[in-house]
């Protein structure tokens, strides 16, 4: 027998302004065209102003509970993944905490930038596999708008704001590949490349919240492989093969890398979750907002196989594999 983290629910949370590529075209020297060829993006949402990654993910994490038909009294734990917090500190996810009304267990922050979700999801299957958890909030909300160089066309045109977020509950499963929910998480980084995808600010660097700066052509190059690697160990653990895939639900940064990973698993397209097209790169948010779209228009049934993977500064990259 063995625990296993069962996914009860998913929510999403997105702001109601929505930029589209022709408003960056007035703003920075860009077009559609440009845009759409590079990355496959056409919109995004940015939050109003005074709406905080709090505000989102309090509003994900609602979605999700009621989706899960959990109450928010029976959650022991909230991971939530972010790299642009309200304030430097408290937590992001103690706020959230506070105002779900949840005064018992632990709420805390995870930070892996755009795999962000896929560590939080991590360390949430592995409190409850340790038995620390019994039913988790995990959410992935960011507000990068806030940290963008409106300047940069090279980087202003990739992100967006948005929250998503899953509810996980222990399970007693027989602890097979056949099990329902998480079967394997895989994380991984590399600090030698911290430079290529940064921001140019912090508390202690600079005092200031600086902006983000992106060797983008280098971040592609590494993200390739390392996606490939990572969906590899995660099928091998489980001694499964590309073919049982049902899902693919990548990071949201650009369609090009998605659809190369799905080529390389030789995914027929229809397979692949993609909603860069209208939420551009949310980052954290990515995952569960990608998530949540196929789950809830039908697409994602119980039993299916589906591989989550990211890519993201530091530079860390992850994998899991859940059984719907
Ligand atoms: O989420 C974390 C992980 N992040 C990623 O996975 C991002 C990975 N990187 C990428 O997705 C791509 O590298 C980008 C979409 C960021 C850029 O695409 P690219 O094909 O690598 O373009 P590039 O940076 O090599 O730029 C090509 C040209 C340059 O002009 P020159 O030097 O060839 O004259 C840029 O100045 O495109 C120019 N350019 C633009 N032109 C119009 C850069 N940004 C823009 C823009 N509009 N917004």
């Amino acid at each position: 027998m063995a625990i296993r983290s069962v996914i009860l629910g998913c929510g999403s949370y997105l702001p109601a302004r929505v930029l589209t590529n022709a408003d960056l075209a007035r703003m920075v020297e860009t077009s559609d065209e440009w845009i759409t060829e590079r990355t496959g993006i056409k919109s995004r949402h940015i939050a109003a102003d005074g709406e905080l990654t709090s505000d989102l993910a309090y509003n994900a994490a609602l979605a999700a509970l009621a989706h899960a038909g959990v109450a928010a009294d029976e959650l022991d734990l909230i991971v939530l993944a972010t790299a642009t917090p309200d304030h430097t500190f408290p937590a992001t996810a103690t706020r959230v905490q506070a105002r779900l009304g949840m005064t018992r267990g632990a709420a805390f922050d995870v930070q892996a930038v755009c795999s962000g979700f896929i560590y939080a999801l991590s360390v949430a299957d592995n409190f409850i596999k340790a038995g620390q958890a019994r039913t988790a909030l995990v959410i992935g909300a960011e507000t990068f708008s806030r940290i963008l160089d409106w300047t940069d066309r090279g980087t202003c045109v990739l992100f967006g704001d948005g929250a998503g977020a899953v509810v996980l509950r222990a399970e007693d499963n027989p602890g097979t590949a056949a099990d329902r929910g998480i079967l394997s998480t895989h994380l991984h980084s590399d600090g030698r490349h911290h430079d290529l995808l940064y921001v140019d600010g912090g508390p202690s660097a600079t005092q200031t919240v600086g902006h983000l700066r992106m060797k983008g052509q280098e971040v592609f190059k590494h993200a390739v492989v390392n996606l490939a690697e990572v969906v590899r160990e995660a099928l091998d653990t489980n001694g499964l093969t590309a073919a049982d895939i049902t899902w693919l639900v990548p990071h949201q940064a650009n369609r090009r890398i998605i659809e190369g990973t799905g080529r390389k698993l030789k995914l027929p397209p229809e397979r692949v979750v993609v909603t860069v097209d209208h939420h551009g790169n949310t980052s954290a948010a990515s995952i569960p907002l990608a998530l949540c779209e196929a789950v809830l228009d039908g697409r994602i049934r119980r039993g299916d196989l589906v591989l989550l993977e990211a890519m993201g500064g530091g530079f860390t990259w992850g994998g899991a594999l859940v059984r719907w």
